[in-house]
């Protein structure tokens, strides 16, 4: 029997397709929504491929109200997964307004849908972007939130806020809010994995795209840093780990375990790498010599920032299998493939 039907927002993206393999592997039913701003449909297939589970996508603009509560009236949903969101930092700081109405309508229609349905549970994909450039290393989830660095960081303070003003007025809502840091690898089986329709500029995709010759050199932004090699440091968590906590997060809901109904969990393995740290565990595992330069420090970028996931691994029973390692390998075997 199934353990709930899902709605998984933005299913056809790169966290998003990877969690619903993982919904569908532990006994949920899934049905994605995607408007294909940034994917497109064949991921599908390869989700297919992997559960033998063909999943419906709905392709609709959540950020229009009416669209969105009427894909709640037409299908039952005993929760939602709340990913679909524009995501680039430095295209939200050349179109704020496109970023604040994009995703903050779109949660404000998501919930609005689940009102008006009695569906109760909500996972929210937030960011570690909500900490701003932080002293406080690691970061736990009571670490003081400070101002982002970008409208794309501010609309998920935004999106945070609106949730726990809403939990507060709705005891029977229940949110869980979940502040990822740096997703990066495939799927190991290389049928999905990042895909995105807009240019990449995350660092594991940007290496990748260098290796294989897409891109003739990249560049490591700064390493004038005070860090140990001098480059930025970062919590890079691997995207199967990161969809699994999605499925916990919902048994936790399900089962009744919160201590609040609005609960905030990091989700990063807790070791900060380096981005030439990076760069050498990918040469190092794939043989492959990388054509990189360093470069000026790019605006915006904070200097370090990695995770305390206590919380995740007490009350979710989270606990990540995978390291820098194993990202570059699958993300590696993923770019070969695509
Ligand atoms: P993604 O771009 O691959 O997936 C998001 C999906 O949402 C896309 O397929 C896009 O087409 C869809 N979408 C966007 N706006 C929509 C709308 N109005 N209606 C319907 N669909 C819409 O991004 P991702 O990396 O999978 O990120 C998923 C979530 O996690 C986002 O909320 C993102 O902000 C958050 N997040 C991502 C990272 C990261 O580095 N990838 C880190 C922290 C948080
Ligand atoms: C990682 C490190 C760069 C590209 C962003 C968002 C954050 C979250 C994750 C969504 C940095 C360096 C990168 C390159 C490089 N996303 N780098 N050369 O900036 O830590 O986080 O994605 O919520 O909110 O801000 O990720 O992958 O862009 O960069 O040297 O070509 O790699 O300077 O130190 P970032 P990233």
């Amino acid at each position: 029997m199934s353990k709930g039907r899902i709605l998984v927002t933005g299913g056809c993206g790169y966290i998003g397709s990877h969690t619903i393999v993982d919904l569908i592997e532990n006994g949920y039913e899934v049905v994605a929504v995607d408007n294909l701003s940034n994917a497109d449909e064949s991921v599908l297939k390869g989700i297919a491929e992997i559960t033998g589970v063909n999943v419906k996508n709905h392709v609709v603009d959540l950020a229009e109200r009416e669209a969105t509560i009427r894909l709640f009236q037409e299908e039952a949903f005993t929760g939602v997964i709340h990913f679909a969101a524009l995501k680039h930092v430095g295209e939200s700081v050349d179109q704020p307004i496109r970023y604040y109405q994009n995703n903050l309508n779109s949660l404000l229609n998501v919930i609005e849908g689940m009102q008006e349905t009695g569906c109760q549970h909500l996972i929210f994909s937030s960011s570690c972007s909500v900490y701003g450039n932080t002293d406080e290393l690691p970061v736990t989830e009571k670490t003081p939130r400070q101002s982002a660095e970008s409208p794309y960081g501010r609309t998920k303070q935004m999106c945070e806020d609106i949730l726990f003003d809403v939990c507060k007025i709705s005891p029977d809502f229940q949110g869980v809010l979940l502040r990822y840091f740096n997703p990066a690898g495939a799927h190991p089986s290389c049928l999905i994995g990042e895909a995105p329709s807009n240019p990449a500029s995350n660092l594991a995709p940007v290496i990748t795209e260098t290796a294989i010759g897409k891109r003739k050199e990249m560049m490591v932004f700064g390493n004038d840093y005070n860090t140990s090699d001098g480059s930025c440091v970062r919590d890079y968590i691997h995207v199967v780990d990161l969809a699994h906590a999605h499925t916990l997060a919902l048994d936790y809901l399900r089962e009744n375990r919160q201590a609040s109904n609005c609960e905030l969990f990091n989700l990063g393995i807790g070791t900060g790498v380096s981005v030439l740290e990076a760069i050498h565990a990918f040469e190092e595992v794939t043989g492959v010599r990388l054509n990189y330069r360093i470069g000026d420090r790019r605006a915006g970028d904070v200097v370090a920032i990695y995770a305390n996931a206590d919380k995740a691994g007490r009350e979710l029973g989270w606990q990540p299998k995978y390291n820098i390692k194993d990202i570059m390998k699958t993300a590696w075997a993923w770019e070969q493939k695509r």
